[in-house]
């Protein structure tokens, strides 16, 4: 950017955009500098590593990295104990490193997320090292908190329990206690002293400064201290937090504060304030009971904590995390289910730390690839921003004999090299061991190996996250669960004003099926979000039945017009709209319904039933005009009697352009049919009938016998007037009927529609009506003389003289049926899907080559007949 184009206001890098909630629409993916890439080859991953490899994350789709501590330090709680707030630790760069980083992060536009650690310090910090010297009630010396003895606030848990007997150390230099709610070489910072928060705002306000677009408050409950008090979330605290917020809003935009607060639903909602405190926090109670859910093959653990956990203000999110790098904590669930957490997770001692289980995400469920894939699918499709762990997207194992946590820290696996790939260093100068077991080790489980496999969980996880970014339900939208007697699924919706998401999770390993009342959404159809495939539509009177396999889980947008992309199991005329069943108009008619086109009743049918009932046909064209009126332009009867058919065209005007004719076959039905049209294909209705006799108006289409008929016209080269023309028939192949006569209707496809009759014949109904013969009729004529054995003979077709003198058109023909395994618009609409796919997987060349090869076979084949074929047609 020149300076000429440059915002006046300061020279900050430009933010990825400019959308203050940008952190509901967030995926955030935490990553740690030390064990991410080694650019020096001195065995530590640094900031120039980091950067090198942004590519890597931008690929995976993720819009935020979290940083753990990258500040000088004695690493003895692996930098969350800080020796100096205000720059780089030497081994992983520069601050000019950093800035670095941050600059090609913001120009890739992802977010970068850093730590605030402000509750404690390391003890080499120069502001311990200055107070333990400075004289007691010094203002130096009351940067900590301090007492004589150690027996004050005893109503105080520890926290790490694995290390520490007492939050209270001697130190021989001050002669004094220091108070310390962590390791004891991480003495507290006293925030009841204003002194502290200036100093920590003016940290703050550095890092900001350089670009960092959000922290994350590490520790965050503990900073003030009271007598008589548990020291956690006291007043005093939320206080502090409500001044850092205002400093920040004060001298900066778009940025985020997330809370580490380990504690209960209700009392991590203070932290929100009133969208006064901390922009995220942590939902800490419900990551264990996902794991508990999943282990008890019972959905009660997370529609439990769920329905306990606040609302919270507009402005604030809930941050969602399956692992992080340390301890899967145990520390917000009962006695009885840290038990079972333990036994279920942790079976061996070696498993545990403090009060919690040192494992990554696939060695936790063994590896097994559903579960895996059932926990993501929760956390991404749960209310609050989703948090990925380095490594986990590729299934990357532990070390459980590694010590404290550092088991979860291990290098990053990048390839099958030496190293996995992360340094070029001798194996034992790293900073940690890389995993080399042969279940998880890098020569396995690789970003190499695994980008190069379709269907590898690298992959996989990659369309999970371009999936969720394009549904701003999952951020933003509400959460309701679904009512579903199979207590091993969990059904849920999503909801905002544009869309509704139901998602649905088989938490055992075996089949599952689910009945889940969704009356209130009938009419919609549940479209599978990441095959786009339509189910069958929402009825109101009876639940929706779903089949689910172990451990899947399922999201469907619930809508009103599908996509039509994928093959579909519900017929067309099923998605329509849920009210259309209610809104059709009644037409008031005698005994007698074989003269409707002659009465004033076809007025009334064309006043109010005919411009909706065109706009919901998938076969009218015109969707995009303003359709202004639509008439009867001709009619025949077809079939008289009680139940009369008739063939009639339809003539839309519209505020622009030409009108469009229409072939309209009708049906006037009543009992059984009638029922049977309003239950499955309301939108195939044109009116009700009232009057001496009830019944319906359907789309003749749906009537065997008016196919039928249509079958004998042609097969006789009979000729019917209508009011204004002639229907003539046109034998060619010529027609036996089959001894069984059933008629499937299929491939609505394209503005056609197909009956089939017991496989054998298909009938087509062209139903937008030109003058001239229609492609199918003229060539397929040709064809069929020839004996072209490629494409259907043609049996016969219907040819219409419409008044005027103009060419005869086509109003349908009959084919015999090929055998065939889809259409050629679905076989290129698979296609481009599967392409599309790999494009966003960004699957190297080599392997979306292989997968090429099958498909270039097919497209030989074709290409064949289509040479044949021209001959012919020359
Ligand atoms: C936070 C960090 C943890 C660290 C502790 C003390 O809980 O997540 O890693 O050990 O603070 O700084
Ligand atoms: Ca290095």
């Amino acid at each position: 950017m020149t300076n000429d184009e440059s915002p006046a206001t300061n020279d900050q890098p430009p933010a990825p955009d400019a959308d203050p909630l940008w952190y509901k629409d967030a995926v955030i993916y935490q990553a740690h500098v030390k064990s991410f890439f080694d650019s020096n080859n001195d065995g530590i991953g640094d900031f120039p590593g980091l950067t090198q490899k942004l590519d890597y994350l931008q690929g995976l789709g993720v819009t935020c990295i979290w940083l753990l501590p990258f500040f000088p330090s004695p690493l003895k709680d692996d930098g969350y104990d800080i020796a100096d707030y205000t720059t780089v630790h030497p081994s992983y760069g520069t601050v000019d490193d950093f800035k670095a980083f941050v600059d090609t992060a913001h120009q890739r536009g992802l977010r970068v997320l850093i730590e605030l650690v402000v509750n404690h310090t390391s003890d080499q910090h120069p502001w311990f090292q200055r107070a333990r010297q400075a004289p007691p009630g010094s203002p130096e010396r009351n940067f900590y908190v301090w007492s004589d003895t150690d027996t004050k606030f005893p109503e105080t848990r520890i926290i790490f329990t694995d290390t520490e007997k007492s939050n209270w150390a001697f130190d021989p230099v001050a002669k004094q206690y220091y108070w310390h709610r962590f390791f004891s070489h991480q003495p507290d910072l006293n925030h009841n002293n204003p002194a502290v928060v200036e100093a920590v705002i003016d940290v703050m306000k550095f890092w900001l400064g350089l670009g960092v677009d959000a922290l994350r408050l590490d520790a965050v409950p503990y900073l003030c201290v009271r007598h008589g008090t548990n020291n956690e979330n006291l007043p005093e605290t939320h206080a502090v937090l409500r001044r850092i917020r205002r400093e920040l809003d004060a001298a900066f935009s778009n940025r985020m504060l997330l809370a580490e607060a380990n504690q209960w639903p209700a009392d991590v909602r203070d932290y929100f304030g009133d969208g006064d405190e901390c922009h995220m926090a942590f939902h800490f109670p419900l990551m264990p009971r996902m794991f508990m859910a999943v282990r008890q093959e019972d959905r009660h653990a997370i529609t439990e904590i769920l329905n306990q956990t606040p609302d919270i203000p507009e402005s604030c999110q809930w941050a969602l995390f399956l692992r992080n790098h340390d301890e899967l904590t145990l520390e917000m669930v009962t006695d009885e289910e840290r038990d079972y957490m333990y036994q279920a997770y942790a079976a061996d001692p070696q498993m545990r730390v403090n009060v919690g289980i040192r494992r990554r995400l696939a060695p936790l469920v063994e590896n097994s690839r559903r579960r895996i894939e059932l926990l993501n699918m929760l956390l991404f499709s749960m209310p609050g921003t989703p948090i990925i762990y380095y490594g986990d997207e590729l299934g990357m194992g532990d070390n459980i004999y590694l010590g404290d946590r550092n088991g979860v820290r291990t290098p990053m696996q990048w390839s099958g090299d030496r190293n996995g790939g992360f340094s070029r260093a001798d194996t034992a100068r790293l900073f940690a061991p890389p995993v080399v077991d042969p279940v998880y080790g890098y020569q396995a489980v690789n970003v190499e190996a695994l980008e190069r496999s379709p269907f590898s969980l690298l992959n996989w996880m990659k369309r999970l996250i371009a999936l969720r970014r394009q549904h701003r339900v999952f951020g933003r939208g509400t959460l309701e669960f679904v009512s579903c007697s199979n207590r091993k699924v969990l059904a849920y919706l999503r909801r905002d004003a544009d869309e509704t998401v139901l998602v649905l999770a088989n938490l055992s390993r075996t089949l599952q099926p689910a009945e889940v009342d969704l009356s209130s959404y009938s009419g919609l159809t549940p479209v599978e979000m990441l095959g786009q495939t339509e189910f069958p539509r929402l009825t109101g009177d009876r639940p929706a039945f779903f089949t689910l396999g172990p451990y899947a889980v399922h999201w469907f947008s619930l809508t009103t017009q599908p996509a039509q992309l994928a093959q579909t199991l519900a017929s067309p005329d099923q998605q329509a709209r849920p009210a259309v069943a209610e809104d059709l108009p009644a037409l008031l008619l005698g005994v007698n319904w074989e003269s409707v086109f002659d009465s004033a009743a076809r007025r009334m049918l064309e006043r109010h039933a005919l411009v909706p009932f065109l706009a919901r046909q998938r076969w009218f064209a015109s969707k995009a005009r303003r359709l202004d009126a639509a008439r009867f332009s001709d009619w025949l009867v077809l079939r008289g009697g009680a139940s009369p058919a008739f063939l009639t065209t339809v003539t839309a005007t519209f505020r622009e352009g030409l009108p469009d004719t229409y072939l309209l076959p009708l049906a006037l039905v009543s009992g059984e049919p009638a029922a049977r049209a309003i239950a499955d294909t309301p939108a195939a209705v044109l009116a009700r009938i009232a009057g001496a006799r009830k019944g319906l108006i359907v789309d003749g289409a749906l009537d065997d016998d008016v196919c039928m008929r249509l079958l004998e016209m042609c097969d006789a080269e009979s000729a019917l007037p209508s009011k204004y023309g002639t229907l003539r028939g046109v034998r060619a192949a010529g027609i036996v009927l089959p001894a069984e006569r059933k008629w499937v209707r299929s491939g609505f496809e394209q503005g056609d529609t197909v009956a089939s009759l017991s496989d054998r014949y298909a009938l087509k109904l062209f139903r937008r009506i030109e003058p001239g013969p229609n492609p199918d009729f003229e060539i397929g004529q040709a064809l069929t003389r020839e004996k072209f054995p490629r494409t259907p003979t043609l049996a016969g077709a219907v040819q219409y003289e419409g008044p005027g003198g103009a060419e005869p058109a086509t109003l349908a023909v009959i084919q015999t049926s090929v055998s065939n395994q889809g259409s050629g618009w679905a076989f290129t609409i698979n296609e481009l899907q599967r392409y599309y796919e790999r494009v966003a997987a960004r699957i190297s060349r080599r392997d979306s080559e292989m997968m090429d090869a099958t498909e270039e076979t097919v497209r030989a084949n074709v290409y064949q007949g289509i040479k044949r074929l021209r001959e012919l047609i020359a």
